[in-house]
């Protein structure tokens, strides 16, 4: 492998340039390409092989542009179709899930020898939720936890149409989908979709303060590094890094929204 290739990530559409933002402060000598779907997104109400099939086009499309690895930036695309790209390609495929691991373990406090049991709400696209990957990701956590599980498309369409700045609109959103529960008791809320991790400050306003906010950009992130240390494939520390945007639509309304998201 290359050290000097770059990495291609992608998302359905724009919710991907926050784990790009994580790169470029964590990784600084890394060259990005970014792709977001936005013509076809959202993923999140799709087929698994309507989504397994765009996620195909767009490594195909990545590997012709001599990636070194590919980061699906996106937990949506990740269940439907990581295993199936892991088979078909041989460069390292770094997938997403909902950090439901990190939520759990904060019921492991050392001073206190038995977990103390979590109430997590996970946030999530549908499919994400209804995949069976993450079936199994909770099969290891909820017999020790209570786990919600809430889908959330609109927040995805809110931030493809520009809109996460409508302070009204979010916040009427956000109750639509969070004030059936009693927050007082919630401990953490799982941003489980990429998109979601743009409304951390307007989850801080919806939650009380005792319910922690959690994503898992900075693991993933985290993990390509191992990954790519252990093939020897990390970029020279002498090397700039850069991140390029690129997007199925190509609006100049969409080239600003991810630019600015990117600037954020
Ligand atoms: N950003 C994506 C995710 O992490 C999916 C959004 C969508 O297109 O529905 O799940």
């Amino acid at each position: 492998m290359a050290s000097t290739a770059p990495i291609g990530v992608f998302d359905s559409g724009l919710g991907g340039i926050s784990v790009v933002r994580q790169l470029a402060k964590d990784m600084p000598h890394e060259r990005v390409l970014y792709f977001g779907d936005s013509a076809n997104a959202p993923y999140g109400v799709k087929s698994p092989d309507q989504v397994q099939r765009l996620s195909f086009d767009i490594v195909e499309r990545f590997v012709r542009e001599g990636v070194k690895a590919v980061v699906i930036a996106c937990n949506t695309a990740t269940s439907a179709a990581v295993n199936e790209l892991r088979e078909a390609y041989d460069i390292p495929i770094i997938g997403m899930e909902p950090a439901l691991k990190i939520a759990c373990d904060r019921g492991d406090v050392p001073s206190d020898p038995h977990h103390i049991p979590q109430r997590v709400i996970v946030a999530a696209t549908p499919l994400t939720l209804r995949e069976r990957k993450f079936a199994k990701l909770m099969e290891r956590f909820d017999s020790d936890n209570e786990i919600f599980k809430e889908p959330c498309p609109d927040l995805v369409e809110i931030v493809e149409s520009g809109r996460l700045g409508d302070h009204d609109l979010v916040m009427r959103t956000l109750h639509g989908y969070f004030d059936q529960y009693d927050l007082d008791r919630i401990d953490s809320v799982v941003l489980g979709c990429t998109h979601f991790v743009f409304y951390r400050d307007y989850f801080r306003e919806l939650l009380p303060e005792r319910a922690a906010v959690i994503d898992g950009n900075e693991g993933t992130v985290r993990h390509l590094g191992v990954v790519l240390e252990s093939l020897g494939g990390l970029a020279p520390e002498d090397a700039t890094g850069s991140v390029e945007l690129a997007n199925s639509d190509p609006s100049e309304r969409i080239a600003a929204l991810s630019r600015e998201l990117l600037a954020a």
